[in-house]
């Protein structure tokens, strides 16, 4: 719609970008309500009526896959067609191909919506989906490839900005993992088996479950970061050797963390020892990069007082940060005999989605909604400032409520008398545990109130409003992306 000047070709696709962010803001809402119902549920578990729907078991993995894949999945599309468009100088490869990635991608999550309530289920984690949606996946994924790899083909530039490299080794290495993960015998159109069985099984399934983290949760938003913090900040990135340096890293030794998930259980106790090896290692990298984000302010940190974007794309490194040391912690392990099976992983789990992931696709959305409509900025920086707040008390909130809810059942777990026999029972770990799921509660409604927020900002903005497709600069001294 509405194209300011010249032929389309003459512009950028803005199109796509603008359908992609703006269902994140909508699927944001959506996953994280479920995940609120899910942190109710916990503490009254009749909540919803006994409804075989809305049981437990079926709204945690639409949770996680809404989300993920949903709103993350969302945020990812955008922020990688714009961010490829404007360091390549080009529009997209191809607009009919883009589109089918907008409409293939809504259709999978409209699907899941559905199925997973219904109890439909791989019972693979973060793979739950069953064979036919897969086959829509892979397409999709396909048609993605084709598009990014494409436009980065066709570019006008002689670099290829270090975003694109990140996005790149997200598109292929989630393409790679989907495929082997779900390879699965079909008994009937709703039902499969997986090629896998026992030890081997666990092995592919981590080797997956870490990966989609490693590749659909962190190396894909740091293309993002390296993106938008040196443009909110208007500096350029801190250091573009260890940029470098970060990426290979990274995705190297991601490889071979997977194990941690699988410690003290009938996998090979050397892969065990190399899982824990390779997450320590990973540190190096990881906090390379926040580094690498976090000092492109040096020299320009009173920004950080007034801009509540900054503050957000700031932030959320600092929680990848944090989460990460806690990971490499985490696979140690002597810790992970404690922390395992307890709701510290899901501390560290939502430090690093709602911290990480969730703070640095919002900090993104507010830098990228404005100028799809052809704005400097949002309808509000006020509102902004105010959803930065209550979504850092909300994380706050819901990790330290975590933590110590982890360790006192992993200590709980573990007392014994002098005689040998348990010190507590586990329903006595449970009951201690509900004043935390309180806190935990409080935290997520907080975080999702800033979601409320965003939507009325984002619609405001909007509002009234043409949307814009930027026009191409022609001269390479324009190119400054
Ligand atoms: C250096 C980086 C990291 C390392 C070494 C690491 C390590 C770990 C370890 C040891 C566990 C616990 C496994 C268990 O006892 O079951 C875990 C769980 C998890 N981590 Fe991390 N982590 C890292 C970063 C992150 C980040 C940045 C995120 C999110 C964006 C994340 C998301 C998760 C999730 C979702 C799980 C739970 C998986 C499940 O059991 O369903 N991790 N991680
Ligand atoms: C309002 C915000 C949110 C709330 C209240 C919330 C709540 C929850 C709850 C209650 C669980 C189940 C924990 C359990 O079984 O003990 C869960 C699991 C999970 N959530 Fe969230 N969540 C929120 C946002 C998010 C976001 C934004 C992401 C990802 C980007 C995310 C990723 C996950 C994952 C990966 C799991 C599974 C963890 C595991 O298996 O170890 N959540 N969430
Ligand atoms: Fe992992």
């Amino acid at each position: 719609m509405g194209l300011t000047v010249g032929n389309t070709q003459d512009n950028f696709n803005y199109k796509v970008v603008r359908q992609f962010a703006l269902v994140t803001v909508l699927w944001g809402i959506v996953g994280m309500l479920v995940g609120v119902i899910l942190a109710a549920q916990l503490i009254w578990p009749d909540i919803t009526m006994n409804i075989p729907w809305l049981s437990y078991g079926r709204l945690r993995p639409l949770h996680t896959n809404a989300v993920i894949f949903a709103f993350g999945g969302s945020a990812l599309f955008a922020t990688s067609y714009y961010i490829v468009q404007r360091t390549c100088q080009v529009r997209l490869f191809s607009d009919k191909l883009a589109a089918f990635t907008f409409w293939g991608w809504q259709a999978v999550i409209v699907a899941a919506a559905i199925s997973l309530p219904l109890g439909m289920s791989t019972s693979k984690e973060y793979a739950e989906l069953e064979w036919p949606i897969d086959i829509l996946i892979t397409l999709v994924w396909v048609a993605y490839a084709v598009v990014f790899f494409g436009t980065v083909i066709k570019r006008k530039t002689k670099h290829i900005y270090v975003s694109n490299w990140f996005f790149g080794a997200y598109i292929l290495t989630i393409a790679m993992l989907h495929i082997f993960n779900n390879l699965e015998m079909p008994a009937s159109l709703f039902k499969s088996y997986s090629a896998y069985s026992g030890a081997q099984d666990a092995m592919i399934q981590w080797w997956y479950g870490h990966n989609a983290v490693g590749f659909f949760l962190t190396t894909s938003f740091l293309g993002m970061m390296y993106y938008f913090i040196p443009k909110q900040a208007e500096r350029p990135i801190y250091s573009y050797r260890l940029s470098i340096v970060h990426f290979w890293a990274l995705n190297f030794t991601y490889m071979w963390a997977g194990p941690h998930h699988l410690q003290h259980t009938a996998l090979p106790d050397w892969t065990q020892s190399l899982g824990m090896v390779f997450s320590l290692i990973l540190l190096a990298p990881s906090w390379g990069g926040m580094i690498n984000g976090i000092m492109t302010l040096s020299g320009a940190w009173h920004k950080l007082r007034s801009d509540p974007i900054l503050k957000f794309l700031i932030t959320a490194l600092s929680f990848y940060g944090m989460s990460t040391f806690e990971g490499s912690m985490m696979s140690i392990k002597t810790v992970n005999s404690l922390s395992h099976y307890t709701d510290w992983t899901i501390g560290h789990v939502h430090s690093g989605a709602l911290g990480w992931v969730a703070m640095i696709t919002i900090g993104s959305m507010y830098y990228l909604i404005p100028r799809l409509v052809g704005q400097k900025e949002m309808h509000s920086t006020k509102l902004i400032e105010l959803h930065f707040w209550i979504s850092t008390i909300g994380v706050v909130l819901y990790i330290a409520a975590m933590w110590i809810a982890g360790v006192m059942q992993g200590l709980m777990w573990r007392a014994f008398q002098v005689d040998g026999t348990l010190t507590y029972s586990f329903v006595e770990s449970v009951k201690a545990t509900y004043p935390f799921y309180m806190i935990r509660l409080l935290g997520g409604v907080c975080f999702l109130s800033g979601m409320f927020v965003m939507a009325y900002n984002v619609l405001k903005t909007i509002q009234n409003k043409k949307f814009v497709d930027a026009p191409i600069p022609t001269s390479n001294l324009a190119a400054a992306h």
